[in-house]
């Protein structure tokens, strides 16, 4: 008889998983934990005592893991371990942080999605958390498609947009990219605007993230009003749930058919998670 139990977070994303020990998965619970992240496209796990190794490992399950990207401290990783991404705003004994994003706002982004193939999922896990503030939030991009406005759908279908890759969710510059502040020029990577996910064939609006974005083939104010509109739409509260996080939580989502953004907390206190991600198995496809 199963041990999992499912509890929806929201009516649009999200579940948590309870009686389930991650650094101990058999494969049939593990089969039970999979489908879910298929329906839900986000998994909250409390509880957790995870090891390095224990969260490589439960995030292999899923897929080959990439390397973690150089973090604004020009580190790439954790040591030993190249898939663990530290997002920090801890200080060494030398004032140098140990990790990305800091303690400001980490505006509504998807992973990555500046790459041809963006990472599939992304797994966050809580070691310290500050008292107040540091919320995760998730937006199910699936809700939103299916809700999206006829006038809105008309506009976008068949259009790309391009995914910038110039400045990450906190407003930081990428290591090794020229700063630039024009959606036209900057570096970045077309994708559909609505795309098929590709385990479940279900349509998702991708938007990546606002800033310095481009819906391809338009002229820049009406790139700007279409993308304003969708991004206004695709946010409401309803397609969203937000997480306050307790130490030992494990919080995954679904790169494909979510956004996620952090919300800030004061500087003076200690927030240190680890990421993995799961690599991107395809580009993002548009629906047939
Ligand atoms: C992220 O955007 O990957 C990190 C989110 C968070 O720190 O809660």
């Amino acid at each position: 008889m199963s041990q999992v139990e499912l509890k929806p977070l929201s009516d649009s994303v999200g579940a948590e998983v309870q009686g389930v020990d991650l650094s101990n998965l058999d494969d049939a619970t593990f089969g039970e934990v999979a489908t879910a992240f298929d329906a839900h496209h986000g998994l909250l796990f409390r509880g957790q005592d995870l090891s390095p190794d224990d969260l490589v490992a439960f995030s292999r399950r899923f897929g080959d893991l990439d390397h973690a990207p150089i973090m604004e401290n020009g580190k790439t990783a954790v040591a030993g371990y190249p898939e663990i991404y530290i997002v920090s705003n801890i200080k060494d004994g030398d004032g140098k942080a140990i990790g990305s994003l800091g303690a400001g706002e980490a505006v509504w982004h998807t992973d990555m999605s500046y790459l041809d193939n963006p990472p599939d999922i992304s797994m966050l896990y809580a070691l310290e958390v500050p008292p107040a503030g540091g919320d995760t939030s998730l937006c199910s991009m699936a809700s939103a498609h299916d809700e999206l406005p006829a006038h809105l759908r008309e506009k976008v279908t068949g259009l790309s947009i391009k995914h910038d890759g110039t400045f990450n969710s906190g407003g930081f510059l990428r290591q090794g990219v020229r700063e630039d502040s024009d959606p036209m020029t900057c570096e970045g990577q077309p994708h559909p605007v609505i795309c098929a996910h590709p385990r479940t064939g279900r349509p998702v609006l991708y938007l990546g993230r606002r800033r310095n974005a481009y819906v391809m083939g338009l002229e820049r104010q009406e790139s700007e009003d279409l993308l304003d509109a969708l991004w206004e739409f695709a946010t409401l509260s309803e397609y969203t749930f937000t997480h306050q996080w307790r130490v030992g939580d494990l919080l995954m989502w679904d790169n494909r058919a979510t956004m996620h953004r952090r919300e800030p907390f004061d500087a003076d206190a200690r927030r240190l998670m680890q990421r993995t991600q799961i690599k991107g198995g395809s580009q993002p496809r548009p629906v047939a």
